[in-house]
């Protein structure tokens, strides 16, 4: 594959877990469980043919809306996947990270995932991001009052408050935006995901339901990117010239 352009940063929406365990006549924990195999593929061929980051949205500020037995069996599968991957992924050089509201995960959760993070925390290879208890509202208003509490005590002028200053404030600070946010399950929704950072990504929406998603699926998602333009604002026309000078 032409490494010109694979995208630095791909985000993901990992849709369908409940609709993919339901017609074949499980409970929805048993598509949740079948959703680590594709987390594990994506993040195989995301090494392979050397994308940067990749960020899953992993659990949702929403999902603690969920039934309590099933928020439960999440936390534990995220807990188990964790472990069970870590010496995998650190033998890929594969830097994990968390973003999200973590002051809402339980305790037991929290320190593994947290010894994950620190284990892999050298690596320099693709930098792996779960979205857990995320949501970009809560990411943004977060933010918000971080700046107004500097501003407040005199440690910043209103008047400089630029983008830059915002995006710092991020829990993405320091990423890439992604170019290319991917929703499994047929669904064109972003919920509440990246809704700063995607603000010029390409969006790609596939029928496939998240744990059937595999190698060859990326693959697609990401030769439907390569056929897009991103133009930012400016007219094909400048963009051929841009092209055309380089
Ligand atoms: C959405 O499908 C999926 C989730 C809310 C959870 C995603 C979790 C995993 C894939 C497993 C753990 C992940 C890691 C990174 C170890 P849904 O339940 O909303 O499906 P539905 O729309 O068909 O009901």
């Amino acid at each position: 594959m032409n490494e010109m352009k694979i995208p630095e940063h791909i985000a993901i929406i990992m849709d369908g877990n409940g609709r993919w365990a339901k017609k074949l006549g499980f409970n929805r924990i048993f598509g949740h469980k079948n959703g680590i195999k594709a987390v594990r593929e994506t993040v195989e061929i995301c090494g392979e043919i050397g994308v940067k980051y990749l960020t899953l949205y992993a659990f949702s500020v929403e999902n603690w809306n969920r039934p309590l037995d099933e928020i439960e069996a999440l936390m534990l599968l995220l807990v188990e996947a964790v472990v069970k991957e870590t010496p995998e992924l650190n033998s890929n050089n594969v830097q994990l990270r968390a973003i999200g509201n973590l002051s809402t995960f339980p305790e037991n959760v929290m320190v593994k995932l947290n010894q994950a993070i620190e284990f892999t925390s050298k690596n320099t290879g693709l930098v792996l991001t779960l979205a857990l208890s995320y949501g970009s509202r809560w990411e943004i208003t977060e933010a918000v009052k971080k700046i107004a509490a500097k501003a407040a005590a005199g440690e910043i002028e209103p008047e400089s408050i630029n983008e830059n200053v915002i995006e710092q404030y991020l829990t993405t600070h320091g990423m890439p935006d992604p170019e290319l946010i991917i929703r499994t399950s047929g669904e064109q929704r972003l919920s509440n995901f990246l809704l700063w950072q995607g603000a010029y990504s390409e969006f790609y929406f596939p029928a496939i339901l998240w744990p059937d998603f595999r190698k060859n699926d990326l693959l697609e998602a990401i030769d439907e990117y390569r056929k897009r333009e991103r133009r930012f604002g400016k007219t094909g026309e400048q963009i051929k010239q841009e092209k055309d000078l380089i």
